[in-house]
């Protein structure tokens, strides 16, 4: 019996350690980065082609190193074919900038830009599905996650965050907001809708579905969080706030798992301080990515054995939008850089410019 006991954690700890790849940081200029947000990838050798992109932020006094141990979401990344991203943030506090009018909007600057700026390099050069990219986060990584949801709602198809704050709870001069993190905070949800709405001016695309959770025993971001959340992302998406469903004990013993439609998941951990780990598999869930698997193409397919598409599986996949000539670059795309061979003219009204000499984008 000891042996086997012993035999089954020496199997389960080689599992967790057995990656096929490692932490690298991105090296490639990425386009603007004014804060100087260091990032760090996992990329499996096995890719779901188009690949999804996870960017996984860690909380204050953390590191994406930390974040990328500290998480299983590089094992995951294996098992399903997506790539994992780790911002590192810039600040001595290792927290993210959640506060500055810049970070909070589009193309303001701040954290925010540096991510988003990596996200669509990612797009145009690393084979990412546009409509497939998500963020996690612990924390100030919560916090973060809910930044990028309003500043980028173009960028990220759903958000999972684990014991933060609304997006603009902490906007104003200081770093750290006290009145927020106590719960003191409180808004009307049209309040909080339009500050995620003032993120992104005019936006009127689809935006990020968002899942959140929230420890009922958290002091350091007080629980009533979790209820100025439901108000931000109720409105935003223009459902009541009473929830559609609530399954207790979910998913696991204490939690209670509340829906508001397919948009808004609010999940409640009784007498879980700060903070509620990461549940991995179930934000893979949230994100639509559980029964992807390396080489597929469909995202929604539970089976592991989809006909290879037409599309051959080349290694360095050049931009969809090369060939005819003729052709423009959609917002975003790529459109010159050395090595680029695509379309430079870019759909009206956006223009080519250039981030570096390997990159142009249409803006
Ligand atoms: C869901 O139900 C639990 C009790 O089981 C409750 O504590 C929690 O507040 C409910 N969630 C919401 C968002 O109403």
């Amino acid at each position: 019996m000891f042996a086997l006991r012993t035999f089954i954690i020496a199997v389960a700890i080689a599992s967790a350690n057995a990656l096929t790849s490692s932490l690298q940081q991105v090296t490639a200029n990425f386009g603007s980065n004014p804060t100087n947000v260091k990032m760090y990838q996992y990329k499996p050798t096995a890719l779901a082609t188009p690949t999804p992109l996870i960017i996984a932020m860690h909380y204050c006094t953390g590191t994406a190193q930390a974040y990328f141990s500290g998480t299983n979401l590089a094992q995951l990344a294996d098992q399903h074919g997506f790539i994992v991203v780790y911002p590192n943030a810039p600040t001595s506090g290792g927290c993210w900038d959640v506060a500055t009018t810049a970070t909070l909007t589009h193309n303001g600057g701040g954290d925010s830009l540096g991510i988003a700026n990596l996200v669509r390099y990612a797009i145009a050069n690393w084979g990412v599905d546009a409509s497939r990219v998500f963020a996690t986060g612990t924390s100030s990584g919560a916090m973060m996650t809910n930044v990028l949801m309003g500043a980028y709602p173009d960028l990220f198809a759903a958000g999972s965050l684990y014991s933060g704050v609304p997006y603009g709870c902490f906007a104003g001069p200081s770093a750290w907001n006290s009145q927020c993190a106590q719960g003191q905070l409180s808004k009307t949800p049209q309040a909080w809708g339009d500050q995620v709405r003032s993120g992104y001016p005019g936006f009127t695309g689809t935006r990020p579905k968002v899942q959140f959770w929230h420890g009922t025993a958290d002091t350091t971001l007080y629980p009533q969080n979790f209820q100025e959340e439901i108000k931000q992302w109720t409105n935003v998406f223009g459902v009541s706030q009473t929830p559609t469903a609530n399954i207790s004990n979910n998913p696991q013993s204490g939690y209670s798992r509340a829906s508001f439609g397919p948009n808004v998941q609010a999940i409640l951990a009784q007498g879980v301080g700060h903070t509620v780990p990461e549940h991995e598999t179930d934000t893979l869930d949230w994100f639509g990515l559980s029964s992807l698997t390396p080489g597929s193409s469909n995202p929604g397919n539970p089976g592991t054995t989809t006909p290879p598409t037409s599309t051959p599986p080349t290694t360095s996949a050049p931009p969809a939008t090369t060939s005819p000539t003729g052709a423009t670059a959609a917002h975003y795309a790529q459109c010159g850089g050395i090595g680029y061979s695509g379309p430079t003219v870019c759909a009206a009204p956006y223009t080519c410019k250039a981030a570096n000499a390997y990159y142009s984008q249409c803006l």
